[in-house]
Parts: C-alpha cells; structure tokens; sequence
C-alpha cells in the first residue's frame, strides 16, 4: 500500500517543516506501507531535510517535460532528483484545468521523469458530466492510454497512477466503493495490456478524492485499490497518519 500527500499549493517554509516534522515523529514503522509527501517546489529541500532518514519519501507536484533551458519559471527532473524526490505527481486535474495540461504533455513528462528515475504519480479521472453522461470509463482509458504513451515501466515500482474523479477532489464527496473498484479493475486491466501482466499487475493504483480517516479503510479495501492520494487531509498531520494506519496490512 502507498499514501501520498499532495499538499497543493498551501503551507509557508515553517508551516511544511512543522508538519512533515509532526508527521514523521509520529509515523511508526513502514514495512507495510509506504508513505510519500508532495510539498510545494520552495519547500522540497526543507522537507527532504526533515524526512532524510525516515523512510518517508520526498515528491514534486508538477515538472516541466524538458531537460533545461529557457523555460521561465519551470522546474526539470533533474532539479527535482538534486533535492531528492523520488516521486513526482503528474496530470493533476487542477493542472489539466488551470495549466492546460494535456495526455501529450503529460506523456512527455512522464518518459523525462522516468528518465531521472523518478517515479511518475500519473493521475486521470472523468468530470461530473462526463460520469452523468456514463463515458467515464471511455474518458479514463483515454487518458490512461495517451499519458503513458511511449513511457517505459520495466518494473511496477517505476510508475504510480492515481484515479481522482475531478468531481470527488476536495468537494468532500467520495466515489463510492463500487465506482472505485470498477474505475480500478479497468484501470488495472489496460496497465497489463500496456506493460504486460507481471508489470502491470504490481503497478500501485491510488485512489484520491476526498479521501479522510473515516473512509480510507472501506476505499482501501477495494480490489485494486493500492493506496491513496490525498489532498486536504494531507494537510493534518493527525488525520493524515490516521489514514496511513488505514493503509497497514
Ligand atoms: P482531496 O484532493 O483529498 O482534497 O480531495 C485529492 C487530490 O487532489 O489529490
């Protein structure tokens, strides 16, 4: 199981030490899951101090698909590997929504950052019309296919993809259980047919949207559920080590 916090774009340098510090004193022992954190780029380095040690991994929000250059205000895997990342999310909704992000660019970014060796969180997921007009399996296998077009997964710990419906994140509703094993199980089935059954068959999905300490254990119980992606409750150090005690096997 894998529990990843995306912390958006919300804590100062002293607000993202204190927590990662309050989470990584309370988090106990990670041989059962494994635990990663996504601060904002400003406090990667702070927070990768702070985690140094712990068996906690560091993650980036975003990266732009290039090696380097002029490419005002962006960030390269490079930079991100230089201050220990080791995962970095990709295609977040609110990017494809506000940043225009698309399956292409998600693609490009995801073979650079396969590249560095980090480990892409490649998240999909339908919008509210599209799940009302019933496409959303349609929508999801679109995006699954295009965004990791062309990236390379030789081993299932190389790459992470999360299901976020958009119309679960940070609106307090949750997919339910059954619409999460459904989205999961046809998410796993087009990893085998990409990767092959032994790769794809071990590629963790996460769930995200919503997810809180009081439906993490029924989410993570679902078939192909390998953990989740969590954005609010990521955000307590309280509530987010509650989820990944959901997360223990
Ligand atoms: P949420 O966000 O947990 O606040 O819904 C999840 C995400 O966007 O990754």
């Amino acid at each position: 199981m894998l529990v990843v916090g995306n912390w958006k774009m919300n804590l100062d340098l002293a607000a993202a030490r204190q927590l990662s510090s309050a989470i990584a004193a309370s988090i106990g022992p990670l041989d059962t899951v494994d635990v990663g954190m996504c601060p904002p780029f400003v406090a990667l380095d702070a927070v990768f101090a702070v985690l140094h040690g712990t068996g906690i991994r560091l993650g980036a929000q975003n990266m732009h698909e290039e090696e380097g250059g002029a490419y005002t205000g962006e960030v390269s895997a490079s930079m991100l590997r230089a201050v220990g990342c080791h995962y970095v999310i990709l295609g977040h909704s609110e990017r494809r929504q506000y940043a225009g992000e698309t399956d292409q660019t998600v693609s490009k970014k995801a073979r650079k950052a396969r590249e560095h060796n980090l480990v892409p969180i490649v998240c999909v997921g339908e919008s509210l019309p599209q799940r009302e007009a019933g496409t959303h399996q349609a929508v999801v296998e679109k995006q699954v296919m295009e965004s990791l077009s062309g990236v390379d997964c030789t081993h299932a710990s190389e790459l992470v993809v999360a299901y976020e419906p958009v119309w679960a994140i940070g609106t307090g509703e949750t997919a339910s259980p059954q619409q999460v094993a459904d989205m999961h199980g046809h998410i796993r089935r087009l990893l085998e047919h990409l990767f092959g059954r032994a790769v794809g068959s071990g590629i963790p999905i996460l769930y995200g949207g919503s997810v809180k300490p009081s439906n993490a254990q029924e989410l993570f119980n679902q078939p192909n559920v390998d953990g989740g992606l969590i954005g609010g409750a990521s955000l307590r150090a309280e509530d987010f080590l509650s989820i990944v005690n959901a997360a223990r096997r």
